[in-house]
């Protein structure tokens, strides 16, 4: 049975454009120069305070990809020490314990294994899986960060998309770096009346 208070989210950042990597897979956009003066300043605490909040991580294996990457060119891991299961039906190498990879049915997974297990389950890219997790009416928000840049081509935040999926705004947050952060939260078919 699912948990009836956990949270499946899906977060990226993205350029303003709706582009989450350039179609090599480059993300070198992430960094960008803007100031905005009347936005807020992250508080690492904060940040740090908040990532404890999160209990499980789900990725697509090219994403997984990109992050093995990033670990081979000494940037870290960005997920701590949380459970990370890697979407993929490929034998890929298992870089610590807190990765498990998983094949088959997405709905079952996320409602029979990790909803009863995980109450913040964080979907992160890639664009293909966040689709799947929205075609699938898994999601129950979706995060996103968008950076001040335009980068005119590059992977789609939501990878074709079948269907229309209604939200509903919840927060806004602009920080000095020109990012602003939209919280919204999914409007599945048994809430359209509301
Ligand atoms: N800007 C950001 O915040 C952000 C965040 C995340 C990622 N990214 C970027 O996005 C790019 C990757 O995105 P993407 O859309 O190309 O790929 P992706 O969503 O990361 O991975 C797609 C792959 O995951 C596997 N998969 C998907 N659904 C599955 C399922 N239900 N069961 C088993 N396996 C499944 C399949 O690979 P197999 O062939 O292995 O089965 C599929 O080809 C990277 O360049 C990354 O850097 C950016």
């Amino acid at each position: 049975m699912a948990n009836a208070d956990s949270v499946v989210t899906i977060h990226m950042a993205a350029s303003l454009d709706g582009f989450i990597a350039r179609r090599d897979g480059r993300v070198d956009w992430l960094e960008t120069s803007d100031e905005f003066a009347g936005g807020e300043t992250m508080n690492p605490a904060f940040v740090e305070a908040f990532l404890k909040t999160i209990d499980c991580y789900v990725m697509g294996s090219r994403t997984y990809e990109t992050a093995l990457g990033f670990e081979a060119k000494g940037f870290g891991w960005s997920y701590g020490d949380k459970p990370t299961f890697v979407l993929t039906s490929r034998k890929l190498p298992r870089i610590r314990e807190t990765v498990e990879f998983y094949s088959g049915d997405l709905a079952q997974f996320v409602n029979g294994r990790l909803r009863p297990k995980f109450r913040s389950i964080w979907f992160v890219g890639g664009g293909a899986v966040a689709a799947e997790c929205l075609r699938l009416e898994l999601a129950d928000e979706v995060r996103y960060s968008i950076l001040p840049v335009l980068i005119g081509d590059g992977i789609q935040f939501f990878e074709k998309l079948d269907r229309d999926v209604t939200l509903h705004l919840a927060e806004v947050k602009a920080y000095k770096n020109g990012m602003v952060e939209l919280r919204y939260e999914v409007r599945k078919h048994r809430d359209e009346s509301r």
